[in-house]
């Protein structure tokens, strides 16, 4: 579906971004703008901006930027047309019906496609799991005792003999290329096309707006694979999607639960537990914990418990705390799942064991004392010193206090000593951070053609922040002057928005179509300017600004003479041009 730019504009144009981003992230004033933490990086002071009068975000942190169709786009992981579907009923515009004849349905975008034949294939499953052919899916989730009210909630479904969703699917429209991208089929020299999932169980993935993106299916036995999932396509990213979120999401517990399974999150949520996530056959990533973040800073982990859980959740730990999460470990002995647990001890005991979770510094110590043998003075020796070498990784004083205390006490050892030995510990570790560190090189480009850039860059965000400056700059510039690339574009629309009294910079924004450009104009709009300069000082940085622009477009149009002696006569003309100019606010 496109639509018409005045539609584009109309939707943006009545959607304030101060306030739909207020609703995502909390928004504080500060001068004429509004800071947050920024939900598309981690962390800790605010350095993610929302302008109200250019309608445009822009994060210092980490560089993301646009207006608020991009925005949404960023934020929900969907399209420019459902960013704009989003918007237009949160500000009650009815946007031109999308019309599902033959004709519009091969318009339609890939991924609105793949979302199609996603939500089709899993009402087929659903509908098959629930007839006479799906009666042993049924008896399996049956046995797994899942009621029927829960299986209706997961949208379960069974996938039967081969090649039913295949045939179902083509019935319904859709081509052999959008089957293939979808994933759910695979295709054979000799048998052509054929069904991905077969005889078995299949648990449809929800992305938060419960969209369906991909299946898991699980084999009703011992089969291998165990678990079959949906490759990433367009539509489903592993590392950013977590099974069980859009239901999860509404939790007002205060804290989520993330486990590994599909069956552990139903299991979990069937009993009352609604806060319960799953990352699914990929370990947890930093996507997932700062999307976790949106909704909580308290994260309880309940990994399996055998060695590959621990593992899992030692690496997860570190990817959490780095997202601002303080994450805990729920044990689960004797069992090795939550779904296990839940099924022998009930959910009054699963509480019980969410609420003792454990430190999770204190968890990686005791991994990390199995290693040794505390029995033998030596083992005992090295694991203290591994013990102080941990806790001296903690920066902040406090915390790292509480911890020798809480250390000691757990093992027996005087805090003094220990205190002692966590201090060495830091010594040696900041004699290894004092070595010299080895920046960054960048590839230097031309720097004067770097400094004019800079110089358009600062007059595009002067003349946003300020219109007046617009007028005393017009007399000597023209968006012609500006050497070329996005800021020129840029300086185009903004001088024409201009003479017609109408500065709309979230407009500019929309009027470049990939994300990235989105961001880059974004970026132009809130070059860092000094801040605290008197009107004097503001003149005078801006005439420089404007001598600037104009010297490298001024010798661009002279262009390099053959010889010495004219090549000076012209740039004793130039600069007899740069002299006139005086900028006055
Ligand atoms: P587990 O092997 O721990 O299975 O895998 P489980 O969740 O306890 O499953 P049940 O209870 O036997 O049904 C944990 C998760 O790892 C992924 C799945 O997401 C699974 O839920 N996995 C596991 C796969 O993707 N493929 C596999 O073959 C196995
Ligand atoms: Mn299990």
């Amino acid at each position: 579906m496109y639509y018409p730019d005045e539609i584009i504009e109309e939707v943006r144009s009545r959607n304030d971004i101060v306030d739909v981003i207020g609703g995502y992230v909390h928004l504080k004033k500060s001068g004429s703008n509004y800071f947050g933490l920024c939900p598309f990086h981690s962390e800790k002071s605010p350095s993610f901006s929302v302008s109200g009068i250019k309608q445009i975000y822009y994060c210092f942190g980490c560089g993301v930027g646009g207006n608020v169709v991009s925005f949404i786009m960023n934020y929900e992981n969907c399209s420019f047309q459902e960013a704009l579907k989003i918007l237009a009923d949160r500000a009650g515009i009815k946007l031109p019906e999308a019309d599902y004849s033959e004709e519009a349905k091969k318009k339609a975008t890939e991924r609105e496609r793949l979302y199609a034949i996603n939500k089709e294939a899993a009402s087929f499953y659903y509908k098959l799991l629930r007839s006479p052919e799906g009666a042993v899916g049924f008896r399996y989730f049956n046995d797994r005792k899942l009621t029927k009210d829960t299986m209706q909630k997961f949208g379960l479904g069974y996938a039967g003999q081969s090649s039913a969703v295949c045939k179902w699917l083509k019935s319904k429209g859709f081509t052999d290329k959008e089957l293939m991208r979808s994933g759910l089929v695979n295709f054979d020299e000799k048998r052509g096309m054929m069904d991905k999932f077969w005889n078995r169980v299949m648990f449809p993935i929800m992305d938060t707006s419960n969209r369906v993106i991909g299946f898991g299916g699980r084999v009703m036995g011992d089969g291998k694979p165990k678990y079959l999932n949906s490759p990433e396509s367009p539509i489903f990213d592993k590392g950013k999607n977590l099974y069980g979120l859009n239901i999860a999401r509404r939790t007002r517990k205060g804290y989520m639960i993330a486990c590994e399974g599909y069956m552990d999150v139903i299991s979990m949520h069937q009993a009352g537990f609604t806060e319960a996530v799953a990352s699914l056959g990929t370990a947890f990533t930093p996507d997932h914990a700062r999307i976790l973040k949106r909704y909580t800073d308290d994260v309880r982990l309940t990994y399996d418990s055998d060695e590959a859980g621990v593992k899992a959740a030692l690496r997860a730990i570190p990817i959490l705390k780095s997202a601002g999460i303080s994450a805990r470990i729920i044990h689960l002995e004797p069992y090795k799942d939550p779904d296990e647990f839940i099924k022998n001890l009930g959910a009054e005991e699963f509480q019980k064991r969410i609420d003792s979770a454990e430190n999770s510094l204190m968890f990686e110590l005791h991994v990390m004392q199995k290693e040794y043998n505390l029995g033998d003075p030596d083992g005992r020796t090295r694991f203290e010193e591994a013990m102080a070498k941990r806790l001296a990784e903690i920066s902040s004083e406090l915390e790292r206090g509480n911890y020798i205390e809480a250390a000691a006490a757990e093992y027996m050892i005087s805090s003094d000593v220990l205190k002692r030995a966590v201090e060495s510990a830091v010594l040696r570790s900041e004699g290894v951070a004092a070595a010299p560190v080895r920046t960054r090189t960048t590839i230097k480009k031309d720097k004067n053609e770097d400094g004019v850039i800079k110089a358009e860059k600062l007059l595009l965000t002067y003349i946003t922040d300020n219109e007046a400056i617009y007028d005393a700059v017009k007399p000597y510039l023209s968006a012609e002057d500006f050497s070329g690339g996005i800021c020129k574009m840029v300086a185009e629309l903004l001088w024409k928005q201009m003479e017609e009294n109408a500065m709309n910079p979230a407009a500019i924004v929309s009027h470049f179509v990939e994300v990235d450009e989105q961001r880059e104009v974004a970026e132009i709009f809130n070059t860092k300017l000094d801040e605290g300069l008197s009107k004097q000082e503001k003149t005078r940085a801006l005439t420089e600004l404007v001598i600037k622009i104009k010297k490298a477009s001024l010798s661009r149009i002279t262009g390099e003479a053959a010889n010495p002696l004219e090549q000076m006569v012209r740039e004793k003309r130039i600069m007899e041009k740069l002299q006139r100019i005086q900028i006055t606010l």
